[in-house]
């Protein structure tokens, strides 16, 4: 299972998919998301890290939340994806950026990258903080394979150190509604059809649409009195300019990133050895939740 989100991820369409995602569920365009998103987690999660701290970001993607931080606070940050072409994407962000020094969002910290199994590291301990932005806790395959990686990441973490899990959740219900950045239907015209499930950057003339797989959903135990988790499976598929299909294959992921599955993931980062753990919701306010939805949250949990 992991090896076929994998070949999701590593397909040269994905980030571009991300990128038509951001504008048309979330309303912004994706560095600002980015940003955002990185703000939220720094400001809400408490995570106190001061220049030099050693910093993982686990499935960092392109690695912009990991320049982020690492700008904003000086830390040192290890950004880890099992996608290589994610993480050479990401490198290549940084040479550029080395060259041109221009492009404030793409300006480098100290962040060094790495192919690696977010469900499958080494345990030493040595970080400060472990991230997880960008809804990617959910890709494991398994609920063992979560639980497995939440107890080696609190081995990872030196005493204190905090983990911060952030999900930006469905916001398929303001799609239209694009008042969340005032400016951006003035400069990006996007459109959603839910009927297809098609997103689509009227600019550029691309989309892509999800295909969806089985759901079910798993009475976990021992959490049986908890509730159930989903796995979702799905594909995405994108339609270039020329409107050719490519399909990105096939994702399996376990929805813990619904508000209501709060009390599961506690547990599990109760017997991973984490404690005040809290769900930080966004609040009323936030660019990200106009009407006072939770469109974001994270759960921080210390070692
Ligand atoms: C929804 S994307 C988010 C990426 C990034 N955090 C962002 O917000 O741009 C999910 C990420 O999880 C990564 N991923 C999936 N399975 C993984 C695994 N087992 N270990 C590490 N990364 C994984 C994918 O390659 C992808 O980059």
């Amino acid at each position: 299972m992991r090896a076929e989100s994998n070949d999701h991820y590593n397909n040269t369409w994905y980030q571009r998919t991300a990128e038509i995602e951001s504008l048309v569920l979330h309303g912004l365009p994706i560095k600002e998301r980015y940003e955002r998103e990185v703000n939220f987690v720094l400001k809400k999660g408490n995570l106190n890290l001061r220049p030099g701290d050693k910093v993982l970001d686990v499935a960092s993607g392109i690695g912009e939340h990991a320049r982020l931080i690492s700008r904003r606070t000086g830390a040192d940050v290890t950004a880890t994806d099992l996608s290589e072409n994610l993480i050479n994407q990401a490198k290549d962000i940084d040479s550029l950026q080395q060259q041109t020094r221009k492009d404030a969002y793409h300006i480098v910290g100290n962040v060094n990258y790495e192919v690696r199994d977010m469900g499958d590291l080494e345990t030493k301990k040595q970080y400060k903080a472990i991230t997880c932005m960008g809804t990617s806790f959910m890709y494991l395959g398994t609920h063992e394979a979560h639980c497995k990686a939440l107890s080696d990441w609190h081995k990872l973490l030196v005493p204190g150190g905090k983990l911060a899990i952030q999900w930006r959740n469905d916001m398929r219900s303001v799609a239209g509604d694009f008042k969340v950045d005032a400016n951006l239907s003035k400069r990006t015209k996007v459109s959603y059809n839910p009927g297809l499930d098609l997103l689509r950057d009227e600019d550029r003339g691309d989309g892509f649409y999800f295909k969806y797989g089985d759901q079910e959903s798993t009475q976990l135990q021992p959490y049986s009195d908890l509730g159930k988790i989903r796995k979702n499976v799905f594909n995405r598929i994108y339609i270039d300019e020329q409107g050719e299909e490519h399909d990105l294959g096939k994702v399996q992921a376990m929805d813990y990133m619904k508000k209501d599955a709060f009390p599961i993931l506690k547990r599990m980062l109760e017997e991973a050895g984490f404690k005040n753990i809290k769900l930080v919701p966004n609040e009323k306010g936030d660019p990200l939740s106009p009407d006072g939805n939770v469109r974001m949250f994270a759960v921080t949990a210390e070692a």
